[in-house]
């Protein structure tokens, strides 16, 4: 496992975006774990930036993203199909065939999510899996609880999660409840690993995560067993860690 902390969140998205590079660069039929909220947005301009100067090609990767919301429509102003869309999709060469979200709308959630770790499984599994975390610890939105769910689920989104997504949405009424998340088990079996964490409000969080116990009770904690994992931190995220 190693950590990098930097001064600021421009410096990740840069760290972030070379390491996701030197990927596709050296694999350019990557599969790529993507993620949501606002911490990766500057890693993907980044990409962004990368692709349109000719240096970054993703005609031949493959993404599988880690979350959705169940019960609001893909095109919804706030749901992560349309997040990927406006903040990454439409801005790169990615074939939309080789795009895989999960479908918060399917009539059997359950089935729909084998299917979608079958189809993880089928492309070969992830290459580089990007993560955020979560105030409570969480990675995709596999919430604090009892076990480390390993496949793709449906979850309750945890109080904290609904206060912190909030504000992407109109009031906490319209945060949905539930949501289908990627599980601990394709994110440990993915082939590295590379979390990013901004701002105090995440130092806890990464506290936790690196120097607490491995427990269910903070999901990213499990990612110190695995062998390939890259911490990308600013001090803000950085600031309760006893040693970096
Ligand atoms: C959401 C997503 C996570 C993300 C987390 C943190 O709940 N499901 O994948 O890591 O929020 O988001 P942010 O980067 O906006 O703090």
């Amino acid at each position: 496992m190693q950590t990098h902390v930097f001064q600021t969140a421009q410096q990740i998205a840069k760290a972030a975006a070379t390491l996701i590079a030197a990927q596709l660069l050296r694999k350019p039929d990557s599969v790529l774990g993507l993620a949501t909220g606002s911490t990766p947005i500057p890693t993907y301009q980044a990409l962004i930036a990368m692709h349109q100067s000719g240096m970054l090609d993703f005609s031949r990767a493959t993404s599988f993203n880690l979350d959705e919301y169940v019960g609001i429509s893909p095109d919804h102003v706030c749901s992560y199909h349309r997040y990927m869309q406006d903040n990454l999709f439409s801005h790169i060469n990615m074939s939309p065939d080789r795009i895989h979200i999960p479908d918060g709308n399917a009539a059997d959630v359950a089935a729909s999510a084998k299917a979608y770790d079958a189809a993880i499984l089928s492309a070969g599994g992830i290459d580089l899996q990007l993560l955020g975390i979560g105030h409570n610890g969480h990675i995709g939105f596999n919430e604090p609880g009892h076990e480390f769910v390993y496949g793709c689920h449906q979850v309750q989104l945890s109080e904290t999660t609904i206060k912190a997504n909030q504000r992407f949405f109109d009031s906490a009424q319209d945060v949905p409840r539930f949501a289908v998340s990627l599980g601990i088990g394709s994110i440990m079996q993915s082939r590295q690993v590379l979390l990013l964490a901004t701002g105090e409000d995440k130092a806890e969080a990464v506290r936790m995560a690196l120097e607490g116990d491995v427990s269910p009770q903070w999901q990213a904690s499990i990612l110190r067993t695995h062998p390939d994992v890259i911490f990308l931190l600013d001090k803000g995220a950085a600031s309760r860690l006893t040693h970096w």
